[in-house]
């Protein structure tokens, strides 16, 4: 998998794709990941990339240097890419588009917003999908861009080492899209709390209606 990241912000991934399940991933080369800065592509003064908004306070990135970093990733990709826009406008992200996203393409250009956003020409012109991670506001799109990163590697075989846990996880297709029933590990009772005797009696037949009955 290869993500191109197009932001004002590249440092703010850094630890991100250095620690725990990603990081190791990175390392191993099960993706590639390149950063764009936006105000590198800026040809005004001290690499400005923003303006005045029009019509309302606050300022927007401008197109132009949006576009050329676009372009110049656009000359290294020989085939069509989904470019996704990270915008509280957009679809709201469920697991279920992180699998289609994953089915869709091996590579991924996505745009991280700041300040009131981008110039909405960009969005009209370059933009496939634009996705929210929820319903508030963020002040810069790196962080939304991470959890979309996040959701999409995990499927990448051997991200996780067990692709079981992938398949059986909350949301996913075979728990029907509910929430995972709850998990435990050693010690077997801990402050007055015991593991639920089932989830210890080796009975696959009764783990498995356990389990099923403590979906929500
Ligand atoms: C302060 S926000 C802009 C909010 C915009 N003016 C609005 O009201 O919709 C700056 C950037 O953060 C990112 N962002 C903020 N909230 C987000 C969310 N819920 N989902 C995805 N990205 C978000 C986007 O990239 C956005 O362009």
């Amino acid at each position: 998998m290869k993500i191109h990241i197009i932001s004002m912000f590249p440092d703010a991934f850094e630890s991100y794709f250095e620690s725990s399940i990603i990081g190791r991933a990175k390392e191993n080369n099960l993706f590639e990941v390149f950063f764009y800065k936006i105000n590198d592509f800026s040809t005004k003064k001290f690499k400005q990339a923003d303006d005045k908004a029009y019509g309302m306070h606050g300022q927007v990135i401008s197109p132009e240097p949006v576009a050329k970093a676009i372009e110049f990733v656009f000359e290294y990709i020989w085939k069509k890419v989904p470019i996704i826009y990270m915008t509280p406008r957009g679809k709201i992200l469920t697991q279920e588009q992180v699998e289609n996203f994953y089915k869709t393409s091996d590579e991924y250009i996505i745009l991280c917003g700041h300040y009131e956003g981008i110039d909405q020409r960009i969005i009209d012109l370059y933009v496939n999908y634009e996705v929210s991670i929820w319903e508030y506001i963020l002040s810069s799109g790196e962080l939304s861009a991470m959890v979309l990163i996040d959701s999409l590697i995990r499927h990448i075989p051997w991200v996780l080492g067990n692709k079981i846990s992938l398949e059986e996880e909350s949301f996913s297709q075979k728990l029907n899209r509910q929430k995972e029933y709850p998990v435990y590990t050693r010690p077997q009772e801990f402050m007055e709390k015991k593991v639920p005797e089932v989830l210890m009696s080796w009975n696959h037949k009764e783990i498995e209606q356990w389990k099923k009955k403590n979906l929500s």
